[in-house]
């Protein structure tokens, strides 16, 4: 892993088309009609839990965003979309802005987050998977994972994923 001279920062306006056009790239073509972007539909994102890399250049290497949602009522941080340039991956990008989004999470005071993913990948980072919590069709249900910030923080949440405001 090479990590070299990547910048985190709060993604600000001026990101959001940038952004975009890397989860484009990084996804299949439609993401959006994926049962998570139902969840965020007309809800705004946690500002200080979307993030973006740059090179020292300024170039973006990487991004994740966060949505709140609900499950069974709770309040819980939906993690993603996130996605590292294909000319970067492998080097680290995704751990760094894992790491800081789990780390900002517990310092902004939110105790869980879920999302919906490979469950090989997103282990390192303490996510599993959570039974019983059930997101809107279609959704593997082996695909959503979850990871407590504080002890007991999953215990007796569950039921349907909502959005805010639902
Ligand atoms: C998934 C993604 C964000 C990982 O970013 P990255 O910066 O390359 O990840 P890291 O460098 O932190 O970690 C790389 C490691 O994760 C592994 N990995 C990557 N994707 C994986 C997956 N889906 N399942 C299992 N392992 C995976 C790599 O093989 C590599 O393993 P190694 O450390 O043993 O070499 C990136 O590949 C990406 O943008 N993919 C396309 C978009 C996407 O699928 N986003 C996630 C949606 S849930």
């Amino acid at each position: 892993m090479q990590q070299t001279a990547l910048t985190l920062a709060t993604e600000t306006p001026n990101d959001w088309w940038e952004v975009e056009a890397l989860y484009d790239l990084c996804f299949a073509p439609g993401r959006s009609a994926l049962s998570s972007y139902r969840l965020r539909e007309g809800v705004d994102p946690i500002a200080p839990l979307c993030l973006t890399a740059r090179d020292a250049e300024g170039i973006l290497a990487g991004a994740v965003r966060n949505w709140p949602v609900l499950v069974g009522g709770q309040q819980t941080v939906l993690l993603g979309p996130i996605a590292v340039h294909p000319t970067r991956q492998g080097e680290g990008v995704a751990s760094l802005l894992m790491q800081r989004c789990l780390a900002d999470a517990r310092d902004l005071g939110w105790s869980r987050l879920m999302l919906v993913g490979d469950a090989p990948y997103y282990r390192r980072f303490g996510f599993e998977q959570v039974s019983g919590v059930i997101m809107p069709p279609p959704t593997n249900p082996d695909r959503v994972l979850g990871v407590a910030l504080e002890a007991g923080a999953w215990q007796g949440v569950g039921g349907q994923v909502t959005a805010i405001g639902d």
